[in-house]
């Protein structure tokens, strides 16, 4: 599956390859790096550390690779952990006050922090203090410990399921956006230059238009059509090879799976279209709510296949004429 995210990859060692090291490398998204550098210049020129950026988007479009940028501008240290990681106060306990003055941690999934461990980051991010209970019952104490400088880069495909209180805790947050088709475009070609392969324009424009505007995407299937060219005994990836690829992929000329026409088709022929529940989507395919929600639901509604009404999700007209069923009246 071409839209699995990185939890099911086995090509970390690639993706970290073709990962770009800095804003120039980084294409798109300039709304984020506009700020983000107004951020880093100041915080600078203050020789402090920078205010605590949340990144938040559908799985794919740079936030782990933002995180890293964001240390590398900053000339600060990075430490990685996740929300699910983190499971008790006494793990974030060690993990801060391990940090170096300065440095960066970067906290994927924070949506998934539990509650418990959230309260023990607040004072943390607020005020740089971690507070520690001694003991149980009446005799407990707490101490309060200072802690390093450090920056905070949360990472979230789900902005909606953040507390207020940790949200409004930091100060910038980030919304990366899907890129057009130029900008992946650009990115194919970056990356097929480190990948030593050749892919054509006309080829080139075509793995754009199927990367459903991602570029995790977008390098996946060019590793396929690099494999198809080397086996086909091409020089140079065309439009044939691509075709043939994303044909061998199941990936139609939208960038649609079997699992995306699936949930269409589905919605259309049990329930005339909708409006459907994302529960009931997601029993119907037996598929995880939070995979529909997280890596199918957030295109489909971004070129317009499904639309979210208060009832559930409906398919649009243009959804049944992708799929060439006939809008029954
Ligand atoms: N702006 C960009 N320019 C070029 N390549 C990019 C860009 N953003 C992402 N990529 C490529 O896409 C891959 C995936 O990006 P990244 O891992 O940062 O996504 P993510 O938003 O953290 O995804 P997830 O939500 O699944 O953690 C990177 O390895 C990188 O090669
Ligand atoms: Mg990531």
């Amino acid at each position: 599956m071409i839209t699995s995210n990185k939890q099911q990859s086995n090509e970390e060692g690639i993706e970290t390859n073709l990962r770009p090291k800095n804003f120039e490398e980084y294409v798109g998204q300039e709304n984020a790096k506009k700020n983000l550098k107004v951020l880093i210049e100041a915080a600078k020129k203050r020789k402090e550390s920078i205010d605590h950026v949340l990144i938040f988007g559908p799985p794919g479009l740079g936030k782990t690779t933002l995180a890293h940028i964001i240390a590398g501008e900053m000339g600060a240290g990075i430490k990685i952990t996740s929300g699910p990681a983190i499971e008790r106060v006494g793990d974030l306990g060690s993990i801060l006050t391990n940090l170096n003055d300065g440095d960066v941690l970067f906290v994927d999934e924070i949506h998934r922090l539990n509650k418990t461990v959230e309260e023990v980051l607040y004072p943390a991010m607020e005020d740089g203090k971690l507070d520690i209970i001694l003991g149980k019952g009446p005799s407990a104490r707490t101490i309060q410990l200072d802690l390093p400088k450090f920056t905070i880069i949360g990472a979230t495909t789900r902005l909606g399921m953040l507390s207020a209180p940790l949200r409004n805790r930091f100060g910038a947050l980030l919304r990366l956006n899907f890129y057009d088709e130029k900008e992946i475009q650009k990115i194919i070609q970056r990356s097929a230059k480190i990948l030593k392969t050749k892919i054509n324009n006309p080829g080139c424009e075509m793995v754009a238009a199927c990367s459903r505007k991602t570029p995790r995407i977008a390098n996946r299937l060019l590793k396929r059509v690099r494999d198809f060219s080397e086996i086909s005994e091409v020089e140079e990836a065309n439009q044939e090879i691509v075709k043939k690829s994303l044909e061998i992929l199941e990936i139609d000329e939208l960038g649609l799976e079997p699992v995306d026409r699936e949930i269409l088709r589905m919605m259309i022929e049990k329930f005339d279209g909708g409006p459907v529940g994302v529960q009931t989507i997601a029993a119907a395919i037996s598929e995880e709510v939070q995979t529909i929600e997280d890596v199918y639901e957030p295109f489909l509604l971004q070129i317009g296949m499904l639309e979210r009404t208060s009832r559930g999700r409906k398919v649009t007209r243009r959804a049944y004429d992708h799929l060439k069923i006939p809008l029954s009246e």
